[in-house]
């Protein structure tokens, strides 16, 4: 009895204790569960301002995209996937293993293309179109502009930054008034004072970007005011339209993302100059009204360090209409303006690349 007795009073100890370790097992979850579900909630904040962290490469291309390899061997040291690409070239053209040497762009083309016509403004509709598509990838925070004769001229990470690290867009933007591109039958819709010009080649931020795809004002003003384009440098040349002084040739898209950037009132948010260099020819046309109007192209033998050198060299932008000079900086110190360039042929662009002229890798 007295060892049973014992026993009862050894077993109700033990049951106490058992309750006890079982409420600090309970309690101890619950702090663990709390903390870790705070640990947790704060990673995910953390990922998610880690993960929007993309830029989107936008290419616009007819068909192929002959500089492929050098973009390859640009995207190729990014192991993070900081990045993501689209191609908008012509309906029904599919990116794959018979189409591009790259794998980088292996079904990259937007499904939803349309045929650019020249004189149309449907080169806008192929930058809405691939911005669209962009913005459905939640981690593109950054959306640039390419055409299919675009070369990198530094490696991926030096690009990276330089392009992150401005909380603005790089939009080239200046007052048109003069030009006469300007149709006034957009009035009021697009008064004269928000009509901008510049360079087509934009690098956006989302807040831009979204502007873009949502705007319903802008975009048909020049569905409906813009139709001539007779000067196209884009494609190839064309004729030329018989009477060019009675046309509103307003050159859609070195027209559309400034105006409406102006029209929405977000100039305050850009940098007004492109990553993007194109050399304008001014001097090989004798025709005076295409004057200015001819990017010039680089082929094998243009393809030279001196030439690279000047490029890179660029620091400045000379505001012409405005008679003023600005200094290129990024993270607030003197930087090169230029990250892109245009327009090379294939042959040259491979060139730069087999004697490591484009430092992309
Ligand atoms: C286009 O469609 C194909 C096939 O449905 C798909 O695999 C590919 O990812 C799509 N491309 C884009 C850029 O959405
Ligand atoms: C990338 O280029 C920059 C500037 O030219 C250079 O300082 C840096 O070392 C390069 N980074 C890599 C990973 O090659
Ligand atoms: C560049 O190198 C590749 C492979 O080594 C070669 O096929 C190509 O002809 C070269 N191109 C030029 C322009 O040197």
């Amino acid at each position: 009895m007295k060892r049973k007795g014992v026993g009862v009073a050894k077993r109700k100890r033990l049951i106490r204790m058992a309750w006890c370790l079982l409420l600090l097992v309970f309690l101890g979850t619950l702090y663990l569960h709390s903390f870790s579900e705070g640990g947790s909630s704060m990673s995910e904040t953390e990922e998610e301002s880690q993960n929007k962290n993309k830029i989107a490469f936008l290419f616009i291309a007819r068909n192929r995209l002959p500089l492929d390899m050098i973009w390859h061997a640009f995207f190729e040291e990014e192991k993070e996937g900081k990045f993501s690409i689209l191609v908008h070239s012509r309906p029904g053209f599919v990116l794959n293993k018979v189409t591009t040497r790259s794998p980088f762009f292996f079904n990259r083309q937007v499904n939803n293309s349309v045929q650019v016509d020249w004189g149309e403004a449907s080169m806008l509709q192929a930058e809405r179109i691939l911005l669209r598509n962009a913005l459905l990838d939640p981690d593109n925070d950054r959306f640039v502009f390419l055409s299919d004769s675009c070369i990198p001229l530094y490696n991926f990470s030096y690009t990276y930054d330089y392009i992150m690290s401005s909380m603005r867009s790089f939009v080239d933007s200046f007052a048109d008034a003069k030009e006469g591109r300007y149709n006034p039958r957009m009035n009021p819709v697009i008064p004269i004072q928000n009509w901008r010009k510049g360079s087509q080649w934009a690098v956006l931020i989302r807040k831009h970007a979204e502007a873009v795809i949502n705007d319903k004002t802008v975009f048909p003003q020049f569905q409906k005011h813009c139709r001539r384009r007779s000067l196209p440098e884009f494609w190839r040349d064309q004729p030329f339209p018989v009477n060019p002084a009675k046309e509103h040739n307003c050159i859609p898209d070195e027209h559309y993302v400034q105006t409406l950037i102006a029209q929405e009132g977000l100039e305050g948010e850009i940098i007004r100059r492109s990553l993007t260099h194109s050399a304008w020819d001014l001097s090989a046309t004798r025709d005076k009204e295409r004057r200015g109007w001819h990017p010039v192209t680089y082929r094998l033998n243009d393809a030279t360090p001196s030439l690279i050198q000047f490029i890179k060299g660029i620091d400045n932008i000379h505001f012409e209409t405005e008679n003023r000079r600005e200094w290129c900086a990024s993270k607030g110190r003197p930087a090169p303006c230029f990250l892109f360039s245009r327009k090379f042929t294939r042959s040259a662009a491979l060139k730069l690349l087999n004697s490591s002229l484009i430092a992309v890798r």
